[in-house]
């Protein structure tokens, strides 16, 4: 009778470690399912300047467009109305503009960039071409091989060479789908995808 209630209890101890190796089983699973979580391949980073933030209204559109993740390109001390001013000769924008080697300083890195293999990178047209700020952007990051796609917002200007500009100063090695398009007058959601169809971007891209 002994013997059999210690056997009863030896077995009765080997189911209860058994299920806790399942319980582990399942936990370990769980892990699993959440490292599979599909993380995107498109990014669209933007730059905006204006109390308007028409720059960011279509950055957010396009990142629906396309389910890309969104990241603003902060400048770590903020544009304020009168850096703005063009007409100013002593603005901190023009100033910046007038200096093809000002890099004026981001507030944020981002630190899964080697998640994206396509890049929209957006901005508001100063001068003709992409605000400083764009180069201090591509310059923090190795971009060799991804795809880049510039966009803007302007006051009527079009890329002019934007594109070409930011790509020879600032990621040469980057595969670079130029001239990229000026997207003004609040595009809806279905005319950012018909110009990036247009775009013929690889399944890999
Ligand atoms: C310093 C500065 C320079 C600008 N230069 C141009 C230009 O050369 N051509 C143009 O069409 N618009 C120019 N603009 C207008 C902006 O490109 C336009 O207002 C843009 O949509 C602003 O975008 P945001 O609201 O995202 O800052 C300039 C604006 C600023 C502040």
């Amino acid at each position: 009778m002994k013997k059999f209630t210690i056997v009863f209890i030896m077995a009765a101890f080997a189911l209860f470690l058994g299920s806790c190796a399942d319980s582990n089983k399942t936990d370990g699973n769980a892990e699993a399912a959440d490292s599979t979580e599909v993380k995107k391949t498109t990014l669209v980073a933007y730059f905006t300047a204006s109390e308007l933030r028409t720059t960011e209204r279509v950055a957010k559109r396009l990142a629906e467009a396309t389910d890309a993740d969104l990241f603003e390109i902060l400048p770590a001390l903020a544009y304020t109305t009168e850096d703005l001013d063009w007409k100013d000769e002593d603005s901190r924008s023009t100033i910046e503009m007038k200096d093809s080697t000002a890099r004026p300083e981001i507030a944020e890195k981002l630190e899964n960039m080697d998640q994206y293999t396509t890049i929209y990178v957006g901005f508001p047209i100063w001068w003709y071409t992409a605000p400083r700020i764009i180069n201090t952007f591509l310059e923090q990051y190795d971009l060799t091989g991804k795809t880049i796609i510039p966009f803007a917002t302007s006051g009527g200007s079009d890329m002019g060479k934007s594109g070409e500009d930011l790509k020879k100063a600032s990621a040469p090695n980057a595969n670079w789908i130029l001239p990229g398009k000026v997207l003004n007058g609040n595009p809806p959601v279905d005319s950012i995808k018909a110009w990036v169809e247009t775009l013929q971007l690889n399944k890999e891209d």
